[in-house]
């Protein structure tokens, strides 16, 4: 069965076949690149150069796209406190329009259709980055205006208000922006999850210019240096966070200058490492891409350098054994220790997103032959392993009770070697009879079998899971209605560490209480992954019903960071107001529930390449004895 090694090396060995102009970024000539690594790699100009200032190192827009310098403006006025470096892209208006009718005429129709209509919706709200409209660098840019026509205006009104500018151009959103809120943290920055509901709902807008920046500038911060007590994380890794602070200029008291300042989990609380961000940037890009209709971000060589940086991270040789991505705790959206380090199933799903996004993007180049048969290895294999020992129904829970431990040999049938009475008493009736779910977590001899939101709901997005583990999983959130969206969609995770089991694996978290934020808290920013989910499933039904029970309070509640309580009745005891991913959280889900052939942007659909290479790999048997001879056996594609 299935197809001959030789076909399959054949089939896989073609490279991605992109369009791609090597030069293109000399014809782009106004390229940021940060001067250390990236420097020679052909652009022409950089528009930042890294410099120590105090106690902290950081970018500095100082040089203007024309080469003209321009450190020793004098503050006469308040313009004045404004650099005055160019935008990340410094095309003129015919140049843009020159480009537009390139763009339309290289799409294909859905493309067309996408930009189309988000030109149309742009021109609609008046060209929202038009020069007359940048804000002060490094300050939210406030919009809020009378009376507002529906819970959409005023969330446009309020994602408006969070935009952080840097050097007059937007770059990002930030975290939170409540007046009233005396303990800001780094709620103040612009984080890169955080932005991928902002970014995709501009994107929905038309507004492509502050996602544009958004990529480019986020790159810039990839290559930093970045120490935590003398020791530098791997290069390739994307921040958390950044933060654009105006700072006076080297020498000159009356000038100042804008900073990006990375957080790469250096300051953060706890220390985590922010595995996810690379993960989100490459599914942000390519977003970018199919929406705007403008793929000439994504061949820029500077960005294909950072995109195979982030891959030659995750794709790196370690101990492991199993083809997840193995992490410490609080690595993504749960940044606090809950008990995920291993393999989440939250960063497996990004992970598979990202290697398919970037399969995608990547041109064909003699240096990356290496680094796209891995990727490609990896694409066969973690499917498999997530279809099949992630994924938990009634039927398998049956198996799993029954599971005999201790067998050593190369055909066991429990290989992680599960004790059957980890099988938690909830599970055994909470499991509906219709539906099933992928567990959070797979270590040896240990499954986590808490039900994570993100992690499925992106696992139906990126096709990690199959069509019919799709389903289930949508059963399930149906079946369990009461429990996962109730008062307010949708639970990070299910059910919530309580007792002892809370004192051990949180570490007596006191901001991690039974029911409160990342332990079994209800977040609305996830509305926008439900509804992507829903869409791709055919089943938006689900999401709109999620969609209306939000509404009864997000606005009135002042679209609070999370709810606690079983069924999600309380504003979460230390909710930040006016949360900016769960404003523009529910904006996507709108604007995609209206629009839903949009969600393409987001879904990968399930490659028949790979699908028919998992199967030759199997041989139709997953467990089928592994003979000497196959040990060896490597999927060259
Ligand atoms: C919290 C969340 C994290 C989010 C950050 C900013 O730390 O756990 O996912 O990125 O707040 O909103």
């Amino acid at each position: 069965m299935g197809i001959s090694s030789e076909a399959f090396l054949q089939v896989l060995s073609a490279p991605a076949t992109r369009l791609y102009h090597k030069d293109f970024c000399y014809g782009n000539s106004n390229v940021f690149v940060p001067d250390r690594d990236r420097r020679g790699r052909g652009c022409r100009f950089t528009q930042s150069r890294k410099v120590n200032f105090k106690n902290f190192t950081g970018i500095f827009a100082s040089i203007r796209p024309d080469g003209m310098n321009h450190k020793k403006k004098k503050i006469n006025n308040l313009e004045g406190l404004t650099c005055k470096c160019g935008r990340a892209e410094g095309v003129s208006e015919a140049a843009a329009e020159e480009l537009r009718k390139t763009l339309i005429g290289g799409m294909n129709n859905s493309d067309v259709s996408c930009f189309e209509s988000a030109q149309h919706l742009k021109s609609e709200n008046g060209g929202v980055f038009s020069t007359s409209d940048l804000g002060t660098p490094g300050t939210i840019h406030s919009n809020l205006n009378g009376v507002k026509d529906s819970f959409e205006d005023e969330a446009w009104d309020l994602l408006r208000a969070s935009m952080v500018y840097y050097c007059g151009n937007p770059i990002g959103t930030i975290a939170a922006n409540d007046p009233n809120d005396s303990s800001i943290l780094n709620y103040d920055q612009v984080f890169i999850r955080d932005f991928i509901p902002s970014g995709l709902a501009f994107l929905l807008k038309g507004e492509f210019d502050i996602v544009r920046n958004f990529i480019l500038h986020t790159l810039q911060l990839q290559s930093w240096e970045k120490t935590m007590d003398c020791h530098s994380p791997g290069q390739g890794l994307m921040p958390a966070s950044f933060k654009v602070r105006t700072v006076p200029l080297d020498g000159d008291d009356s000038a100042t200058e804008d900073v990006l300042d990375p957080d790469f989990g250096e300051a953060a609380i706890g220390r985590v490492a922010p595995v996810d961000s690379g993960l989100w940037w490459i599914i942000l890009l390519r977003a970018y891409g199919k929406c705007s209709g403008d793929r000439s971000v994504q061949e820029r060589v500077d960005v294909q350098t950072g995109i195979k940086m982030i891959l030659k991270l995750c794709l790196a040789d370690g101990f492991d054994m199993f083809p997840t991505l193995l992490v410490t705790d609080g690595s993504c959206m749960i940044d606090r220790r809950m008990g995920i380090h291993g393999h989440p199933l939250e960063i497996q799903a990004l992970f598979y997103s990202a290697l398919l996004s970037a399969r995608e993007m990547l041109a064909p180049e003699d240096g990356s032959t290496d680094l796209i048969t891995a990727l490609n290895n990896r694409l066969v294999a973690l499917p498999f392993h997530i279809r099949e020992y992630y994924w938990t129904d009634m039927k398998k829970l049956n198996e799993i009770y029954r599971y005999k431990t201790e067998e050593y040999s190369y055909d066991a049938v429990n290989k992680f070697n599960i004790y059957p009475d980890q099988i938690p008493p909830w599970l055994v009736e909470w499991m509906p009879n219709k539906g099933g779910y992928l567990i959070g977590n797979l270590q040896p001899a240990h499954m986590d079998f808490r039900f994570f939101s993100l992690g499925n709901l992106w696992s139906i997005i990126s096709s990690l899971a199959t069509t019919e583990q799709s389903h289930a999983i949508l059963d399930l959130i149906e079946a369990k209605w009461a429990e996962l969206v109730a008062d307010m969609p949708l639970k990070i995770c299910y059910p919530a560490l309580d007792g002892e089991e809370w004192r051990i694996v949180t570490g007596s978290d006191p901001k991690n209480t039974p029911w409160s934020y990342h332990n079994g808290g209800s977040w609305p920013t996830l509305l926008w992954q439900l509804t992507v989910a829903c869409i791709k499933m055919n089943r938006p039904g689900i999401a709109e019903n999620a969609v209306k029970i939000a509404e009864r309070r997000l606005s009135r509640d002042k679209w609070p960071e999370y709810y606690d309580t079983r069924r999600g009745r309380l504003i979460g005891k230390q909710a930040r107001l006016f949360q900016t991913w769960s404003i523009a959280g529910y904006l996507v889900a709108k604007l995609l529930l209206a629009k839903p052939e949009a969600a393409n942007i987001l879904v990968n659909l399930e490659d028949t390449e790979l699908v028919n290479a998992f199967s030759c790999m199997l041989s139709s048997n997953p467990r089928r004895k592994r003979s000497r001879m196959g040990v060896k056996k490597s999927y060259i594609i």
